[in-house]
């Protein structure tokens, strides 16, 4: 299957070193993103359409001169979504009218309480790093396929529904990785690279390459 949409970050669930439980990470570059280069700009990112809901929900990064916020897009009063800062820095909820500003904070209600904030970090390459608390308990299991016909391994994973993911493999942290395709059934064609994850849990076979790095599962984030 193919991607509709360029990918423009990718949350990362590591098989290793990143431990059971930790939060996802999702990088990517300011570069890519037009918007965020003036003095303000602004834009909504998201894993799945807007109207899905799940535990994956859209959230908005804000850059105000050397700031840069990442909040939740989910408006705080009775969960709409919100749309991504305007020029004058605020956003206003369609279905009620509150207003927030880039930080999150409420400038209007009926909301009363700030939009979730993410942890985030820039690094001087214009590499930004948010913590996805979401990703929590996203699990990725990997085991050797004992088959003398294949020298595969197969990656196990349960996929948010509605959410495409790839496996890469990385030879550090901040190797973005290589996309590798992968096979749905143990000894059928390595002709996949995308999957959309169903809810269930999924087993993908990727074939051993000999190399030194690690298998990641990574989620597709869009503008949205
Ligand atoms: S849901 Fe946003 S103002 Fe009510």
């Amino acid at each position: 299957m193919v991607a509709r949409f360029p990918w423009q970050g990718t949350a990362v669930a590591g098989v290793t070193p990143l431990a059971p439980g930790e939060p996802g990470l999702l990088r990517l570059r300011l570069a890519d993103f037009p918007s965020l280069s003036g003095a303000f700009g602004s834009v909504r990112l998201g894993f799945t359409n807007l109207n899905v809901g799940g535990p994956l929900r859209p959230f908005i990064v804000s850059k105000d001169g050397d700031a840069i916020f990442v909040v939740s897009a989910v408006c705080t009063h009775a969960s709409c979504v919100i749309p991504a800062f305007s020029s004058t820095k605020t956003s206003t909820c369609s279905c009620h009218g509150s207003r927030f500003s880039a930080n999150g904070s409420v400038l209007r209600g009926p909301a009363t309480e700030p939009l979730t904030e993410y942890e985030a970090t820039l690094e001087e390459s214009g590499l930004l790093t948010i913590v996805i608390p979401e990703f929590t308990g996203f699990q990725v299991a990997v085991s050797q396929v004992m088959s003398a016909s294949v020298n595969r391994v197969g990656v196990t994973f349960t996929g948010v529904r509605g959410v495409e993911y790839e496996i890469r493999s990385r030879t550090h942290l901040a190797d973005p990785g290589t996309v590798r395709s992968f096979a749905v059934v143990e000894a059928g064609a390595a002709n996949q690279t995308i999957h959309r994850g169903t809810g269930a849990e999924v087993t993908l076979f990727v074939d051993r390459d000999g190399g030194s790095g690690f298998l990641t599962v990574a989620a597709k984030a869009r503008t949205v």
